[in-house]
């Protein structure tokens, strides 16, 4: 006998009726619980009168603090502040019965909560359960809940200490497809961002970077899902382990750099290399628990360079006492390939030494220390030609063991000069090293 629209509209006025909460006395003698009982019987069941219609719920969170990230097992520690608000249906008053009273508390456990999680959850969630949820007139509900995530991070150490990461936290309803619920945002990314910049700043590790947003569904089998991904990027702060590993370190090689200009025939190089060997050694061995404990940092790769360029070195100091050892007790006779090399350096090096500074340097260029001989030796002889004479030797000459006395100084002095030339070289091939090296690893970083 109705017409439709009659029936329509009187059950439309039936369900305001019986879904507006009496709430008349609320300001004189508290909340009557009766009044929201029937709201209460309901937490059972989605908050939708006709259950076509998918609840919208409105996320956000604050990321309050980054506790741990953890290479070796790939997870990441933070504290979130999970915001959601949705709308109960049946849940309405009027303001003005009740003395302007627009929201009140309500226990959360009475109430039918959005059954939101975090897909990458690796942890059972430690969220209190006796929450409170904040109730408003117009039946909007504004849920917040803390929760310690422990979340799974493909972290990339590769670049530590100065590693940037990518986190992501995905939102999602565990049983609700796009057909029961529906996410939204309820602030903008960026405030999210900025909230919890402003809250994290000065707190450990890392530094929040920014947060972004993607909202691709999740197919599962034939049902569809509402997903909100946040992608979290947070940068490591380098300082402490730029003052603790790599300043240290760098000293060290600088110094092992420089333990090049102690001279050979002191005998004081390879003992003072050893030393700082030996406390590299020990500065790793304290260090290694800043290190990250899975997967090669490039500062590994930098700590092992290190290291090989002060053994390297402490090598070639070995080499050069043992050849300087050598040449003083018994010189063995110089290839006259070599002998016509250091010939062609030396006479170079005294031109260009001669062209640089106008006036003669004394005997200071001819006269070589060498620890096995007891007084200086004057070059006077290695004059090309005649020394080549010399060295050949004149069969026929009657002064020869003179002149065998002689050529063994000669021969050592050659020596000599030729271990001063060599242990320059290799200092500038260890310092070509080393730079190169180094350049190397800090490009690397900073890409
Ligand atoms: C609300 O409840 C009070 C008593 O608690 C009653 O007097 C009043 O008539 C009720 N109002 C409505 C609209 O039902
Ligand atoms: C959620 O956000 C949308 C758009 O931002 C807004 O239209 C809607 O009313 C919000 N819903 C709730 C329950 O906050
Ligand atoms: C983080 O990683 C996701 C893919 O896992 C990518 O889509 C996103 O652009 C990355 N964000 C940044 C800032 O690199």
């Amino acid at each position: 006998a109705f017409p439709s629209w009659h029936f329509h509209d009187f059950m439309f006025i039936f369900y305001i009726d019986a879904y507006t909460i009496n709430c008349t006395g609320f300001d004189l003698y508290g909340v009557d619980p009766n009044a929201f009982q029937s709201v209460f019987d309901r937490k059972a069941f989605r908050p939708v009168i006709n259950f076509r219609v998918p609840t919208l719920v409105n996320i956000s969170f604050t990321l309050s603090a980054i506790l741990d990230v953890d290479a070796q097992i790939q997870l990441m520690t933070s504290f979130l502040w999970v915001n959601m608000v949705w709308d109960n249906p049946f849940i309405s008053w009027n303001p003005e019965e009740c003395g302007g009273l627009t929201e009140i508390s309500v226990a959360a456990k009475n109430l039918w909560l959005p059954d939101l999680f975090i897909i990458e959850f690796m942890d059972v969630d430690t969220t209190p359960t006796s929450l409170y949820a904040y109730v408003h007139s117009s039946g909007r509900i504004n849920y917040d809940k803390p929760m310690k995530v422990t979340s799974i991070c493909n972290l990339d150490i590769f670049y530590f200490p100065f590693d940037q990461q990518n986190c992501t936290l995905t939102f999602s309803s565990f049983l609700y497809t796009v057909d029961h619920l529906l996410l939204g945002m309820e602030k903008e990314v960026w405030e999210i961002t900025d909230n919890s910049r402003d809250i994290i700043r000065t707190q450990g590790e890392w530094e929040l970077l920014g947060i972004n947003k993607a909202t691709p569904k999740l197919i599962m089998g034939s049902s569809l899902y509402d997903q909100i991904m946040f992608h979290v990027t947070i940068r490591r702060r380098p300082r402490l382990y730029v003052i603790n590993l790599l300043l240290p370190s760098g000293f060290l090689i600088a110094i092992d750099a420089l333990s090049f200009f102690l001279p050979v025939e002191s005998g004081n190089r390879a003992p003072f290399k050893m030393t700082l060997l030996l406390g590299y050694t020990v500065f790793l061995l304290m260090m290694n628990d800043l290190l990250p404990a899975s997967g090669t940092p490039l500062i590994s790769v930098y700590f092992a360079l290190c290291l090989s360029l002060m053994v390297v070195s402490l090598l070639e100091a070995i080499f050069l006492t043992y050849l300087l050892n050598l040449v003083t007790t018994q010189p063995p006779p110089m290839p006259p390939w070599l002998h016509s090399l250091l010939l062609h350096y030396l006479r170079a090096t005294d031109r260009c030494n001669k062209r640089s500074q106008k006036e003669p340097r004394g005997s200071g260029p001819n006269l070589i220390h060498l620890p096995g001989l007891m007084e200086p030796v004057v070059m006077a002889t290695w004059v090309p030609g005649s020394s080549e004479a010399k060295l050949n030797g004149d069969p026929g000459s009657t002064r020869a063991p003179l002149e065998q006395e002689a050529q063994g100084r000669l021969t050592a002095n050659m020596w000599g000069k030729f271990i001063v030339i060599l242990d320059k070289l290799l200092f500038w091939l260890y310092l070509l090293f080393m730079v190169s090296s180094l350049t190397t690893v800090i490009i690397l970083w900073n890409t």
